[in-house]
């Protein structure tokens, strides 16, 4: 079993790495011989999509030197996820959606040929039969059936565009309320929900 742990806070101290951190050790009891791969966005900055992302379009064995070593971070990224079992994200939520690191990680792996392809039916998505849990941090709540969750652009989109690549199945456990007093029982709930769910 191999668990890749993806964080992209910008803060060493973060809400969401305590939480992925809390996951990746329980998980790691449950699993003594499993193998936990982590990734920190805070600490290599992937590269933006550049005009050089047409290179996705040529035919692998055409890429020139240079293609190839631009693909090379999207590769790996896509190895990784490919390799995981199960993929807990730690989630800040910055402006009412994901941060530029995590973006900038899915900008990497959602890539034509790789991990969704196009055919008669539409796209299809090429990264399924992995669960992912994603834990998000909010200074706000956003709950549903309140009339805050229309400002939530973080569940949805992250939703959509991992379920574009074939992850449908995706978790969220969500600690709010991180600027106001409700924080310490908000966080104690969120990591209560990962005891159980990693249980
Ligand atoms: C740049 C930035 C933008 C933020 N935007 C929002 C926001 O739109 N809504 C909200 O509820 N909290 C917002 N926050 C608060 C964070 O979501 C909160 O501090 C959370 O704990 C961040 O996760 P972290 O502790 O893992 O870094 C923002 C924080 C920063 C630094």
């Amino acid at each position: 079993m191999k668990l890749l742990q993806i964080d992209s806070s910008a803060r060493a101290g973060s809400v969401t790495r305590r939480l992925t951190a809390k996951f990746a050790e329980e998980w790691r009891t449950n699993h003594p011989t499993g193998e936990i791969i982590q990734r920190d966005l805070s600490t290599t900055m992937l590269p933006l999509i550049t005009d050089d992302w047409n290179a996705t379009r040529v035919e692998p064995s055409k890429l020139n030197p240079s293609q190839r070593s631009y693909l090379s971070t999207s590769d790996a990224l896509i190895e990784e996820v490919l390799a995981a079992d199960i993929i807990v994200i730690g989630a800040p939520m910055y402006n009412f959606a994901i941060s530029s690191l995590l973006k900038a990680w899915i900008d990497q792996v959602v890539r034509v040929g790789k991990a969704v392809a196009y055919g008669q039916q539409g796209p299809q998505g090429l990264l399924g039969k992995r669960k992912v849990v994603v834990i998000t941090a909010r200074g706000g709540a956003y709950e549903k059936g309140t009339p805050k969750e229309k400002f939530d652009f973080q569940e949805p989109y992250l939703r959509h565009v991992f379920g574009f690549v074939g992850l449908t199945d995706v978790t969220f456990i969500h600690a709010e309320n991180q600027a106001r007093d409700e924080a310490g029982p908000s966080l104690a709930a969120a990591a209560e929900r990962i005891g159980h769910l990693v249980a």
